[in-house]
């Protein structure tokens, strides 16, 4: 989901979205049209980034502004940064310097930051970067179209507003960018965690969830375009909590699931991110009665020592995690768990380093999203505890996390071979436009030959003849 680490994108490039980092909306809209204004966007981060960018790319869109692919062509370029690790922001300064040549270029051009590091930097991005227009928080992009006018006028513009009730629940975002069959919903914003790392809460405000009646309309709108899965996404799920304003009537993340469950047994249904401390029997069985709710957990656990986790303030001891894991596993027992992790956090020694190479083997993670600790200004391990590993040593974990998770997902893909899956056709394979990509209800990646009479969307029964730690190979067969 998120990633900006050079190490592990030479390691394991199961565990890197990277390929999507930057990515810039746009593609399969006709090029310039005569008289209109255009807008470039290139997104950073996490999946809730590139959902925003989509509510983004609906708000201008109603401002009469169009996406371009074309950065060099568009009157406002935007980029929706993210601020989780110091090496995220440093990306997004380095293309804020690719825009500034093109604005010296062609001095009409506008620039806008959004997202995560504009909430960090508030007018300080102002003076920092002088070239840019206009900064926008995440909480503050229906005020985007008034913003891009006074910039156009020469004035430049702040929002840095975070609201307690801003969930874009109205807004249907535009999708740019699809393979279309699998979509994200954004279910609620914001984080009242207070993980002692990590940026987010102060990035993206308090926690709030989105109306259960708007999730299941937006989910019902793209199975009827021809849909087929769709991801409930927030930085933690599992807390979601709408109350009716009508009724008093409270509808949690359970209820949730099976709400949107319902929509149509061929609508799959994945959710993101999930917090150990939330995730409560009800979704477990929720998940385990409905078939079309993959059998695929994201749990991160961060590190596996307990002095750690507390220093971490994840609210969760070793043990704990361990006995989640074993409930998981005891109610659906052929579900898949994958993770995030930090090596070299404030203190972490050569044993509790052990911990987590432990944790990786007893949670027999699928995959994991694996970084080395990165502090951040102002959160309150930057403000209590000192950032005393080394970098060398940092990384050296991380390789071995790396490493071990690799070892662990080439086994247990190989454990597939021979068994059959029902998977859902996302489109061509990455190397060959006669094969399939597509996934389990695990979400382990498939790879097939096409058969006559099959497109995106539809569901095959594939037989798994071979593996590697990052995909599945096999053989399509029967009809379903
Ligand atoms: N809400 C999600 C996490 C969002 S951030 C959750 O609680 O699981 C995604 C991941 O980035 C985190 O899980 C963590 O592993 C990593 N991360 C966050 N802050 C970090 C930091 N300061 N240094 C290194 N990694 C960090
Ligand atoms: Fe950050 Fe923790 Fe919130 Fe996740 S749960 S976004 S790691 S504070
Ligand atoms: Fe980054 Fe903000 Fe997401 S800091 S990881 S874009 S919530």
């Amino acid at each position: 989901m998120y990633n900006d680490n050079p190490t592990i994108q030479d390691l394991n490039a199961k565990t890197i979205d990277e390929k999507r980092q930057g990515e810039a909306f746009g593609a399969e809209f006709a090029p310039k049209k005569p008289g209109a204004k255009h807008f470039y966007i290139e997104s950073y981060g996490c999946q809730m980034n590139f959902s925003d960018s989509e509510i983004v790319a609906s708000i201008l869109g109603e401002a009469g502004y169009s996406p371009i692919r074309d950065m060099e062509a568009a009157d406002l370029i935007l980029v929706n940064t993210c601020s989780i690790r110091e090496k995220a922001e440093e990306t997004v300064r380095k293309r804020l310097r690719v825009f500034n040549k093109i604005k010296e270029g062609k001095p009409g051009t506008m620039i806008g930051v959004l997202g995560c590091m504009a909430e960090r930097l508030k007018a300080k991005f102002l003076e920092e970067e002088k070239l840019v227009d206009i900064v926008v928080g995440p909480d503050a992009y229906r005020d985007l179209p008034g913003l891009v006018a006074g910039a156009e006028d020469g004035e430049k513009g702040v929002n840095v507003f975070l609201s307690r009730e801003e969930t874009y629940a109205d807004i249907s975002p535009v999708r740019l960018q699809s393979n279309g069959v699998t979509a994200f919903i954004s279910i609620m914003r914001g984080c009242d965690n207070m993980c002692s790392f990590c940026v987010v809460p102060y990035t993206r405000g308090r926690e709030r969830s989105r109306s259960a009646f708007s999730i299941v309309a937006e989910a019902t709108n793209l199975f009827d375009k021809g849909f087929r899965e769709v991801t409930l996404l927030g930085q933690n799920v599992d807390s979601y909590k709408w109350e009716n304003p009508e009724t008093g009537e409270v509808t949690n993340f359970a209820q949730l699931l099976t709400m949107t469950a319902a929509v149509d047994p061929d609508l799959r249904i994945r959710f993101s991110t999930s917090h150990p401390k939330d995730i409560t029997d009800d979704v477990l069985y929720a998940m385990r009665d409905h078939e079309n709710v993959c059998k695929y957990i994201h749990l991160p656990v961060q590190s596996g020592n307990t002095r750690i986790l507390d220093l971490m303030n994840r609210t969760y001891t070793r043990e704990w995690y361990i006995d989640k894991v074993k409930r998981i596993y005891e109610i659906m027992p052929d579900c898949a768990i994958s993770s995030d992790i930090i090596t070299g956090f404030c203190t972490e020694t050569e044993e509790e380093h052990q911990d987590t190479m432990s944790m990786v083997e007893f949670a027999r993670y699928s995959m994991s999203y694996m970084f080395f600790y990165s502090e951040r200004p102002g959160t309150p391990a930057a403000r209590k505890l000192e950032d005393d590993v080394p970098e060398a040593t940092k990384k050296r974990r991380l390789t071995e996390v790396i490493e071990l998770q690799t070892s662990i997902s080439r086994e247990l893909n190989a454990a597939e071979v021979g068994k059959s899956f029902k998977v859902l056709i996302e489109g061509d394979s990455k190397k060959s436009d006669k094969d399939w990509k597509g996934r389990t209800t695990q979400n382990r990646m498939v790879v097939f030959p096409k058969r006559e009479g099959e497109k995106p969307g539809d569901y095959v029964m594939v037989k798994i003849l071979d593996s590697t730690s990052a995909t599945l190979f096999g053989e399509p067969f029967g009809s379903l």
